[in-house]
């Protein structure tokens, strides 16, 4: 049997090129509808290319409708009347030819689609719901949805009660009704000298004054924090206690219990940020734990389902509800119980365990092929994360690198964007293990953030 083998144009990246020949072949009929595609790794040896190359040339190819794989069979041409297969990411603004690692998104999965396509039809077919959906509700979220969020933030080992849970449209929305309802115009607010980026926004919003309190491995320096209020406490402390958001620094436990002891001694509150997911046996005891009388925990749909839902939670102290249901009815009433129902729907699905079962072991896997990938550079990234920081080569600047990339068609972020203070960004990349389609995918990346970094710096001289 003669495969196909397609003759590649000149210019453009050689995914692109192969996923072109290959709609070309459809239009000319070499290839017909029912036609099976070579197996990729006979294709990669016949055009010289790596295996990954044709992987995504065939998940272009299938992203624009013109070839379906089958599991376990292969990839066949589409016929004209078949309906086109929809992509994994079905919504994603399509960013052709870029790897992302720089979004901080769940892996692609069917399950992903049709967990939500399930809910909405459920929804859909029944009239009580669509009533119940188009009325308003409290700005807390009515009870059943409350109920429901927290029972199933109960069997991933989050906090549980609804009694102190407000729905939230994500947890960006939870950092900003944290800030609106424990601090004022003007208060110092602190968090790790590295964080995620949308405290800092959030707090400027509100015109608070962040500071920075330096950090290691084992999270937020107790002695700096210790130093810092004796000069001037903060009004908060916003910190992600599981998994700093970009280092992947884990808060030691030792310096939990520092931490709590200083808020108390302070009066100081703690917004514990969870939305970066990790699998329960990976996280050290909550401070909403430690200290539920002043801790404000955060999370949300977006890491574990799917981040267009606009789904998380706010558990705080009893006092704090009516105050931050004030805030919500003044921003936009309340959340949308169309997406709370929808959420709610789709977390009950026993595909959901599935889901997030798959999406444990697929991480898993991602991060072992990083590590192992770009050991020579001493990678950093806890077990069950997404995130690996990788500290650069002396010479190299991670604005430089991070440029490269981009040309080659691979998206990181660099540290700057995630500085809460003043002090100099450190020379790294975040990498999201996440978005790639494939684990094929991610490889390609990681061998051109390999060959990248093993090559000389581009001069300044380059660039002026
Ligand atoms: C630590 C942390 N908090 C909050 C968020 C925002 O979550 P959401 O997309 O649900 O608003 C993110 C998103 O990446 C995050 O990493």
């Amino acid at each position: 049997m003669t495969i196909w083998t397609p003759t590649l144009t000149d210019g453009g990246p050689r995914y692109r090129r192969i996923a072109e020949a290959m709609v070309a072949a459809i239009g000319s009929g070499e290839l017909a509808p029912g036609d099976k595609l070579p197996p990729q790794r006979q294709l990669a040896d016949r055009l010289g290319v790596t295996v990954g190359t044709v992987t995504r040339a065939y998940a272009e190819a299938q992203r624009q409708g013109w070839v379906a794989s089958r599991v376990g069979s292969g990839t066949y041409v589409c016929s004209p009347e078949q309906e086109a297969p929809t992509s994994f990411r079905a919504g994603q603004p399509v960013d052709q030819g870029v790897i992302d690692m720089g979004m901080s998104l769940p892996p692609p999965h069917p399950l992903r689609v049709r967990g939500l396509q399930r809910a909405l039809e459920d929804i859909a077919a029944s009239p009580e719901a669509l009533r119940a959906v188009g009325e308003y509700q409290p700005e807390t979220g009515n009870e059943a949805h409350r109920a429901r969020i927290a029972a199933w933030q109960g069997r991933l080992g989050l906090p549980d009660d609804p009694e102190r849970l407000v729905i939230t449209q994500g947890g960006q929305h939870g950092i900003q009704l944290a800030l609106q309802a424990v601090a004022q115009p003007g208060d110092p607010v602190a968090g790790d000298a590295l964080t995620y980026p949308g405290f800092l926004h959030a707090a400027q919003q509100a015109h608070l004054r962040p500071l920075a309190v330096p950090m290691d491995a084992d999270g937020m320096d107790m002695d700096a924090l210790t130093r810092l209020c004796a000069r001037q406490p903060p009004r908060l402390i916003y910190t992600t206690p599981d998994l700093n958001n970009p280092t992947g620094a884990r808060l030691d436990e030792a310096r939990r219990e520092r931490l709590v002891a200083l808020a108390r001694e302070h009066d100081i509150w703690l917004i514990e940020d969870g939305v970066q997911y990790l699998p329960e046996a990976q996280r050290g005891t909550p401070l909403v734990t430690l200290a539920p009388e002043r801790t404000l925990h955060i999370f949300s749909t977006s890491k574990v389902l799917a981040g267009g839902l606009r789904i998380g939670s706010l558990t705080l102290p009893e006092r704090l509800r009516e105050r931050v249901g004030t805030a919500i009815r003044a921003q936009s009433w309340m959340v949308p119980p169309l997406m709370a129902e929808a959420a709610c729907r789709w977390m009950e699905d026993p595909d959901s365990r599935e889901l997030l079962r798959w999406q444990v072991e697929e991480l898993a896997a991602r991060r072992s092929l990083a590590l192992e990938r770009l050991a020579a550079y001493g990678p950093m990234s806890r077990e069950g994360s997404s995130l690996v920081w990788l500290p650069l080569p002396a010479g190299r600047r991670s604005s430089e690198v991070q440029a490269l990339l981009k040309r080659r068609g691979v998206k990181v972020s660099t540290p700057e964007p995630f500085c809460l203070g003043s002090e100099p960004a450190p020379q790294a990349l975040r990498l999201c293990l996440g978005p790639a389609a494939n684990r094929q995918a991610l490889e390609e990346a990681l061998t051109i953030i390999d060959d990248t970094l093993a090559e000389a710096p581009t001069s300044p001289w380059q660039t002026l």
